[in-house]
């Protein structure tokens, strides 16, 4: 089997699983790859996936590292309801606008802020009095580490941190990379090792996305 049958695979369970409603939100990133956005959104699937988690926990309060085009921003949106809240952090301001039509688009507007900055100078803004009970960082991966820190700084015991694209094509066991997204990665996974702070998984995934995954911690 090869990346094409993850895709159909991808685009079978989209069938299944992803209700009318939900498949509206593609638009968002119909009008992200348009204006030249990498395609770098999470899945149909995969937003649902990240939307149940923070309906298992009941999540009202999500902070998201790495808008893009909102489109995670408008899964979680619709896990957190409209008395939740929902933080994005967003580098670049072409992306925000776009991201905050597409979260406007999807109703969304009231429940999602989107945050211009770079993540390391925003997150220090953020009120510590207002913690978090999902962080999702999907950003520049050579930050990981760091966004993990102040993941906990913004967290309760209870709260889920996620942690996009962990695998990387697998490059991540390759000691030998120059990669600086996937010792990014590496210098994240050296944190949590013996992390008493956490406890913590890690899941490879496939899909139209290829080959990559998602690291989970729960904050003890
Ligand atoms: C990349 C970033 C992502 O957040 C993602 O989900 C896939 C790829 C990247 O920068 O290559
Ligand atoms: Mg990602």
């Amino acid at each position: 089997f090869s990346n094409a049958t993850w895709t159909a695979v991808d685009n079978y369970h989209d069938e299944i699983y992803i209700t009318k409603d939900e498949a509206c939100f593609d638009a968002a990133n119909d009008a992200s790859q348009a204006a030249g956005h990498p395609p770098h959104n999470v899945t149909a699937t995969q937003g649902k996936f990240l939307q149940i988690i923070c309906q298992m926990i009941k999540a009202k309060r999500v902070l998201e590292i790495g808008t893009l085009g909102g489109y995670s921003s408008i899964w979680f949106a619709q896990a957190v309801g409209a008395d939740g809240q929902v933080v994005t952090i967003e580098v670049d301001p072409e992306r925000a606008e776009l991201a905050q039509k597409n979260i406007t688009k999807a109703g969304a507007q009231n429940v999602v802020e989107i945050k211009v900055g770079k993540g390391l100078d925003v997150l220090p803004t953020l009120p510590t009095d207002h913690l978090y009970d999902v962080v999702f960082i999907d950003a520049d991966k050579i930050n990981n580490q760091h966004y993990y820190e102040w993941a906990l700084k913004l967290t309760h015991p209870g709260s889920v941190i996620i942690v996009d694209n962990v695998v990387r094509g697998g490059h991540v066991i390759d000691p030998t990379t120059n990669e600086l997204s996937v010792q990014g990665v590496r210098a994240f996974n050296q944190k949590v090792a013996n992390d008493h702070r956490v406890t913590a998984s890690a899941l490879q995934t496939v899909g139209a996305k290829g080959y990559d995954g998602f690291a989970i911690l729960l904050v003890k």
